[in-house]
């Protein structure tokens, strides 16, 4: 008897030009592109096995052990029949193929990071899921093409199937067809950028990103200008920053977007805030540290960089890195570091980070 199974695994990514805005939310199109960092170190991973069985009754999903349910219409269960349709695809021109597509699927999925860090898991979560189904059904599918799948899951997850710099163009046409991720730039292009993570509250967030943005898209005028007049030029600006391995121009467009984009949350009616006074003081901190550096007729030394939530993901070169660990640890002395594998910092107030 055969066994089909296959396992996956997928990096969380950060965006440096946010996506914050649906045109379609059933399929999931995005009103701007976007463009981030996959973080490629072995912690802040998913890893998913996905099993097809003839003895199966029903899809099944667990998450980090836990049943999940797989609504039917849902984003779990369109990435599942997305999956399956092309897999038939394959059966339908090679007759002599398993008909994998027929049998349900059970599917156990894992973080390897603590949720008690607060980071976004949707991206590399739905990435590692479409990645498993692919290497499952033996699809002949180049990563851009599993990015139309993993973006039905959750908008931010299509980056997740590239590693390095990542642009997730938000095409014009109305079936999604066009809507994917692309390599800006390989991980070994820049390997001199870091990220570090600093964990400043491990709540689940009040709003979450899914309802936050759909509110901006129909109350905040700001919004529409950022779509129509920020973010295509910044797209072309970080693309070839990243290019010329411009870190200056780099942070700037990073921080200038981080900033827009919690603007439009304030701007939505009503307002979002995800940023806490903590994350503001690591604003002012990192602001401070770009100071000191371009008065002495440097250049900016680090980038932060938020999602919806208040943790700091801050992009440096790695010659900074441990100027900045301290600078973090000086100022907020309650940040140390976790005592396990993720090199996370923890602490009451602040926690610290990881390094990538
Ligand atoms: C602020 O991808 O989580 O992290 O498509 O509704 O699942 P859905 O949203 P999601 O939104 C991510 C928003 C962000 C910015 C970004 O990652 O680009």
């Amino acid at each position: 008897m055969s066994l089909y199974q296959a396992t996956a695994s997928a990096p969380v990514n950060i965006a440096c030009i946010k996506y914050w805005g649906k045109r379609d939310t059933k399929l999931i199109l995005p009103t701007n592109s976007s463009l981030s960092v996959t973080l490629d170190q072995d912690h802040l991973r998913s890893t998913t096995t996905s099993r097809a069985d003839p003895s199966f009754s029903e899809d099944k999903l667990w998450l980090n052990g836990k049943l999940d349910e797989i609504k039917p219409g849902g984003r779990l269960w369109t990435c599942i029949s997305e999956m399956k349709r092309m897999r038939k695809e394959v059966e339908d021109q090679k007759p002599n193929e398993p008909k994998l597509s027929a049998m349900h699927v059970h599917i156990c999925s894992h973080n390897n990071f603590p949720t008690a860090a607060g980071l976004a898991s949707s991206a590399s979560g739905f990435a590692a899921l479409v990645s498993s189904l692919a290497a499952l059904y033996k699809l002949p599918a180049s990563p851009s093409t599993l990015s139309l799948i993993a973006r039905q899951g959750s908008g931010s997850a299509c980056r997740s199937l590239f590693g390095g710099f990542v642009a997730w163009e938000m095409g014009s046409s109305p079936d999604g067809s066009d809507s994917l991720a692309v390599e800006v730039a390989p991980r070994d292009h820049w390997p001199e950028i870091h990220a570090l993570i600093c964990v400043v509250s491990d709540d689940k967030k009040g709003t979450s990103s899914t309802s936050g943005m759909q509110r901006t898209v129909e109350t905040s005028a700001l919004l529409q200008h950022r779509i129509k007049h920020v973010v295509p030029e910044r797209m072309r600006a970080i693309s070839a920053a990243i290019k010329e391995k411009n870190f200056d121009a780099f942070a700037r467009i990073t921080m200038q977007d981080s900033n827009q984009f919690h603007a439009v949350a304030l701007d939505t009616d009503p307002p979002i805030f995800y940023m806490n006074d903590v994350s503001r003081a690591i604003i002012a901190l990192v602001t401070e540290y770009n100071r000191v550096s371009v008065e002495a007729g440097g250049k900016l030394k680090a980038a932060y960089t938020y999602d919806a939530g208040p943790n700091a993901v801050i992009y440096t070169p790695q010659e900074n890195v441990k100027e900045i660990v301290d600078m973090v640890v000086k100022y907020f002395p309650q940040a140390q570091p976790f005592k396990d594998p993720f090199g996370l910092f923890k602490g009451a107030g602040v926690q610290g980070g990881v390094v990538e």
